[in-house]
């Protein structure tokens, strides 16, 4: 069977880039070993995002006498909020087949491995995949095998039947304690759904702020409310050991035992390059991911390689603009990918988000900003919504004037930071984007009082 562009992974990166592929005539296999829609769609973005609307619905309905509204005898039922992420996850996995199916594209179910050359019916300039049983040809071949898990080798964890994301996701019951081991974005991001339903919630993150990445005095006033919500944060702690219900921890040289009935384990994730036969096509690595060109080209010109396996960006909105890019190339244009205005969000309740530099990027690298910071409580919409709740937008300019960085935290910090992206992908100045028109009263009002 001969394709202009077979494709390994059917997450975010692989299934858009299959239907544009599709779409513009290019014959496209994608190959899927699991489900659709990867990592993101059945047990990352889609999932967790699903769970902490029920956990908001729950803390809104909690907090509803303070808008004048009466609810009594509020309760949740963690089996239905998990059946209705399960019913949302079907449905979105559902919408990713039948774009398969729109834009052409063959979707075969199985676990993918490419042939050494030479290996395969007649592999001389094509290359060839060989997946349940049958060998396919390909002109061109995009890896988007995403990442997985990073399992440190902490003395008694593989004893104590800890959670990754993926076995939190699908827990019925809430567990009476939890330790999170890792205070990045998946870590947050569970203990503040954990925490609304009622778990006792203790973070130990390695550095000295969790959320690294962010911009750091606005993760620490996120970890200040959630400190507020009753979560014990523990950072510049190191986890040294574990039993199954108490993690040993070690701050500033002296070890402290904590008690949890579960451990969830998230300390970040890795590229996934075994297990699919890249051992033939002798590429390039990068700093643990295949090394790419702007074009999203590896080390060999007709392998392109796209999202987490590239151990870039790890999340799915680099890996679509990435596929976008590669399958450009792949017709023949020549856009590049751009890096410098990918948001990153933490959907807390408050959220979090930023896109840009930071202060401490930009402290990094000795590049001169002066900084624009207002409470979120000067956007009146953000006051009527938000009976109790600070938060604080904060705009980072260069000495040229132009917008080099813009963090949120306040909700809705996720929708408010696409704007804050748009401004400074086009390299905008702080007055080209005050000078824009925003509809009064909306939260984003803040960005252009803040300028
Ligand atoms: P992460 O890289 O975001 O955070 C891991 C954290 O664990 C870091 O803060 C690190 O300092 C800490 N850590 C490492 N070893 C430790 C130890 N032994 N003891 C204590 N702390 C330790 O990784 P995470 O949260 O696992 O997420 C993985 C990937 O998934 C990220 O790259 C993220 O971009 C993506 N993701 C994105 C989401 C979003 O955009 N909302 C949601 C969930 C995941």
């Amino acid at each position: 069977m001969n394709y202009d562009l077979a494709i390994i992974g059917g997450g975010p990166a692989g299934y858009t880039a299959a239907e544009i592929a599709g779409k513009n005539g290019l014959r496209t296999v994608l190959f899927e070993k699991s489900n659709l829609g990867g990592v993101c769609l059945n047990e990352g973005c889609i999932p967790t995002k699903t769970l902490l609307y029920s956990a908001k619905v729950y803390q809104s309905a909690k907090d509803s006498a303070k808008y004048g509204v009466s609810c009594e005898n509020v309760a949740f039922d963690l089996s239905k909020i998990i059946a209705r992420k399960n019913k949302t996850v079907r449905k979105l996995v559902a919408g990713v087949r039948a774009k398969m199916t729109e834009a052409g594209v063959e979707v075969v179910s199985g676990n993918a491995v490419i042939q050494a050359k030479g290996e395969g019916e007649k592999a001389k300039d094509v290359l060839s995949v060989e997946c349940n049983g049958q060998i396919y040809m390909a002109e061109k071949l995009l890896l988007c095998t995403g990442s997985e898990t990073v399992i440190p080798p902490i003395p008694g964890l593989n004893e104590t039947g800890f959670w990754t994301h993926r076995e939190a996701l699908d827990n019925k019951e809430v567990p009476e304690s939890l330790a999170v081991i890792g205070g990045g974005v998946i870590g947050i991001e569970f203990a503040s759904f954990f925490n609304t339903l009622g778990s006792k919630v203790i973070v130990v993150e390695m550095l000295d702020e969790i959320l690294p990445g962010m911009d750091k005095a606005l993760s620490g006033f996120l970890r200040n409310e959630l400190t507020k919500k009753g979560i014990e944060f523990h950072t510049s702690a190191k986890v040294v050991a574990v039993e199954h219900d108490k993690v040993e921890i070690e701050t500033n040289g002296e070890r402290q035992p904590i008690e949890a009935s579960k451990i969830l384990l998230s300390v970040g994730r890795k590229p996934v390059l075994s297990g699919f036969g890249l051992e033939n096509l002798n590429l390039e690595i990068h700093r643990n991911g295949l090394k790419v060109n702007e074009y999203m080209q590896t080390s060999n010109p007709d392998v392109y390689a796209c999202g987490d396996s590239t151990g870039f960006s790890l999340l799915a909105h680099t890996a679509v603009r990435e596929a976008e890019v590669a399958v450009s190339h792949l017709l023949g244009k020549n856009e590049k990918m751009s890096y410098k205005a990918i948001p990153g969000v933490v959907y807390t309740n408050p959220e979090i988000a930023g896109v840009g530099e930071t202060e401490e990027t930009l402290q990094a690298k000795n590049i001169p900003y002066t900084v624009k910071q207002l409470p979120m409580t000067y956007s009146g919409r953000f006051v009527a919504e938000n009976e109790q709740g600070n938060g604080i937008c904060k705009i980072l300019e260069g000495t040229d004037g132009i917008i080099s960085g813009v963090h949120i935290l306040g909700n809705p910090a996720s929708e408010l930071i696409v704007i804050a992206g748009i401004a400074i992908e086009q390299r905008m100045k702080a007055e080209e984007l005050k000078a824009m028109i925003f509809p009064h009263p909306t939260v984003g009002e803040i960005i252009k009082e803040a300028l």
